[in-house]
């Protein structure tokens, strides 16, 4: 049997290009046109110029590769417990996120731009026209089409090119441990290193040199300082609130940090005078009389919970519909939440403002946070 009637003979005895026309004649493509890039007879100015365009490739392949490098070490190293805007290392801090987004970023972008510069470099422009079949594959056809795909890969000229085949499989192997890392680093790193300092015990309503936490209400306006007092809402209403202290008073930064922490919102309720409530163990002075204050952050995936109807007593977190029974200390009544919103202890200070009397005593937010080893 010859090549052009390849149907006859046993493909396992075949060879690779000898199966991979088999494979388009069984599959009934007819390749009408196919050009190498780079001809085996180039000149030698085109050979240096196809060198230039194989380092360009790999430059970027290796570029890749240090970015994934650079993300894993930033990631693993880097000190990202929160500082306040005051404290020193607050800029180190806040370069946190965008080193790592730009790292892994430039990693993802120059792995593909070094595949994108590979593909049209590289590749043999190649025309092909296949006719539709259905039905099953055999057996030949799948071995063809293994027979295929090998040829494909030595179309792109890899084994060919070991510079680019290097820094390629270096990159790509790069890439994929900075993914594994994003993946499982967050399961690996321990939340309650630095005991009662962790950052998922801390949040802005810690007192900070004994300087008083207010509850200050939400304006819009940022520099509008607008500190809570009981007659200031009315029984059955809601308002949310975020800590304040005199020191951040005319400081844009501090009051932006105060707002924009993640668990800092917190919902002050009033309830209607005897409302029946039932308080957990430890926690019965929390409140100051009709007033409660809970956390905002869903502990189940840390939306805002703050749907809240007064009827009912009832604040529903509209991601998943969980519903927490203010009455019952927020706990959790319906939907995939099932830790209570964390309480804030409160109380009304000399001048007649609400403040904090404290730091949360549990972890706010989703409940992964509160599983602990024992
Ligand atoms: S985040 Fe609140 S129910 Fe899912």
């Amino acid at each position: 049997m010859t090549e052009d009637s390849p149907g006859e003979r046993d493909p396992r005895s075949m060879s690779h290009q000898q199966l991979a026309r088999l494979a388009d004649h069984l599959e009934d493509v007819e390749v009408v046109a196919k050009t190498p890039q780079w001809p085996t007879s180039a000149s030698s100015a085109e050979r240096r110029t196809e060198k230039r365009a194989e380092w360009t490739v790999a430059l970027w392949f290796v570029l890749s590769a240090l970015s994934a490098v650079a993300f894993v070490v930033t990631y693993s190293i880097w000190p990202d417990e929160y500082v306040r805007p005051s404290e020193d290392g607050y800029t180190y801090y806040a370069l946190y996120t965008p080193v790592i987004g730009g790292t892994f970023g430039l990693a993802v972008l120059s792995l593909g731009i070094g595949l994108i510069l590979h593909i049209k470099k590289f590749f043999p422009d190649e025309l092909a026209v296949q006719q539709r079949h259905d039905g099953p594959s055999e057996e030949t056809t799948r071995l063809t089409t293994a027979a295929k795909l090998a040829e494909i890969g030595e179309d792109t000229s890899i084994p060919r090119r070991p510079l680019i085949k290097r820094a390629m499989l270096t990159a790509a192997g790069l890439f994929g441990a900075a993914t594994g890392v994003l993946l499982i680093g967050g399961f690996v790193r321990n939340p309650w290193a630095g005991g009662s300092q962790a950052a998922l015990w801390v949040t802005g309503w810690k007192p900070v040199n004994g300087e008083t936490v207010y509850l200050r209400a939400q304006t819009g306006v940022l520099g509008d300082i607008e500190r809570v007092r009981p007659e200031d809402m009315q029984p059955g209403s809601m308002m949310t609130v975020f800590p304040f202290r005199e020191s951040d008073r005319g400081e844009k930064e501090l009051l932006l940090a105060a707002e924009r922490a993640s668990d800092a919102p917190v919902m002050l309720i009033r309830l209607r005078p005897g409302t029946h409530v039932t308080k957990r163990p430890g926690q019965e002075d929390f409140n100051y009389g009709d007033y409660y204050a809970f956390s905002k952050v869903c502990t189940h995936l840390g939306c805002p919970a703050s749907q809240y109807d007064s009827q009912n007593h009832i604040s529903l977190c509209p991601c998943h519909q969980s519903e927490f029974l203010i009455t019952a200390s927020a706990k959790p009544v319906f939907g995939p939440a099932t830790r209570p919103l964390p309480q804030l202890p409160i109380t009304v200070n000399a001048e007649g403002y609400f403040v904090a009397r404290g730091d949360f005593v549990e972890p706010v937010g989703p409940g992964f946070w509160s599983m602990r080893k024992s």
